[in-house]
């Protein structure tokens, strides 16, 4: 099977393997497991942050971020095709009492700044205060888009003048910080906190970091506490995320040249659309249009030819790319699409 779900599919390294068997480990609730202090350390400083703290998910990372930066009745700005709002169960607003409210993602997984501008909340009896801004970046949903130093300075620009925090969710930051060819922490400086993956394209089995101020870390320590988030002896699995940390980083380049080879091939058959100025980094979001048949239906088809993508949408199916699938993979996935298609090759234009 080629693999193209997500990248949340990668398989440990034989490193991280044995990162699992021989890190030394300790009770990490009473803050004594060494490896995952380490990690916490080795996160916040490629995130240029104070200090880090272990999350078992991404979602538990944007869960514990939110509830730090806010209380109850809080009104917190996300975009309308933010993971956050549309996949996390409703976590903050279960959770924390905070209203979301959404403002337009454009295609490249920006905010619009206009609208963002005039959804800051005055000071009235009515409104609840405009107290945080996230951000995503690279952007799942947008086809692994990515926000530019620029947009970033831009969001914090309007948050300062509101008085509001922001927050990243760096779910894929590293994918980011490789298509910009730029560092993670130049991406984060923009952020007051971050929450990233180990356990995407960086291939560790479980985990992610949320950095940020110390004083804010230890306020997200208490609240994964209160989450149920507090683990043991949790060197186990931050030990493969150190490996991660180590040796994952530069390889992603590979995954964004693999996308975007499969996202030009694609491309160029009828019938099939892929936004080649949003193909940054590992995801691709391609339309199926005029086969008479759905996304659903595709996917079905082309697993049946040893190919797994993901229907995200009546027509629409996504492709990530990852260290589990190489060229030859690609290649046979692209010629899979055509044979389910019916059509033939065509030169893909770049
Ligand atoms: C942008 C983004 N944020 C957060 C998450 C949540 O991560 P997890 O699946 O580890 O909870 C994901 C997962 O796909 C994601 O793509």
């Amino acid at each position: 099977m080629i693999e193209l779900r997500s990248d949340t599919f990668t398989l440990p390294t034989p490193a991280m393997l044995e990162a699992a068997q021989t890190s030394p480990l300790g009770d990490d609730v009473w803050g004594e497991d060494p490896t995952v202090r380490r990690l916490e350390h080795k996160a916040a400083e490629l995130m240029g942050k104070e200090a880090g703290l272990f999350v078992s998910s991404g979602t538990q990372g944007n869960l514990v971020s939110i509830l730090s930066h806010t209380v109850r009745g809080d009104e917190v700005i996300v975009g309308d095709k933010s993971h956050i709002v549309n996949a996390e169960v409703a976590a903050s607003a279960v959770v924390g009492g905070v209203q979301l409210r959404t403002v337009p993602n454009t295609r490249r997984g920006m905010l619009d700044l206009e609208v963002l501008q005039s959804s800051i909340r005055q000071d009235d009896i009515h409104y609840p205060p405009t107290r945080l801004i996230c951000l995503e970046n690279s952007h799942n949903a947008c086809g692994g888009a990515v926000l530019t130093l620029e947009d970033m300075a831009s969001v914090r620009d309007i948050a300062d003048a509101a008085g509001a925090a922001v927050h990243l969710d760096g779910a894929r930051i590293f994918n980011a910080a490789v298509a910009l060819r730029v560092s993670a922490s130049s991406i984060a400086e923009y952020a007051d906190s971050v929450t990233f993956c180990l356990s995407k394209g960086l291939s560790a089995p479980i985990g992610s970091v949320v950095c940020g101020s110390g004083p804010y870390v230890d306020r997200a320590r208490k609240y994964r506490k209160m989450l149920g988030g507090g683990m043991r002896q949790a060197g186990i699995i931050a030990g493969p995320g150190l490996v991660a940390l180590d040796t994952m980083i530069d390889r992603l380049a590979r995954d964004h040249e693999n996308a975007r080879f499969l996202g030009q091939e694609l491309n160029a058959m009828p019938g099939v659309h892929v936004d080649l100025l949003t193909l940054q980094t590992n995801i691709v979001i391609a339309t199926f249009d005029g086969h008479g048949r759905t996304a659903g239906e595709i996917v079905t088809g082309l697993e049946r030819r040893g190919v797994r993508c993901a229907a995200v949408g009546p027509q629409t199916i996504r492709f990530v790319t990852h260290r589990g699938v190489d060229r030859p993979d690609i290649e046979a996935a692209v010629e899979a699409v055509r044979s389910e298609l019916g059509v033939g090759a065509v030169a893909a234009a770049t």
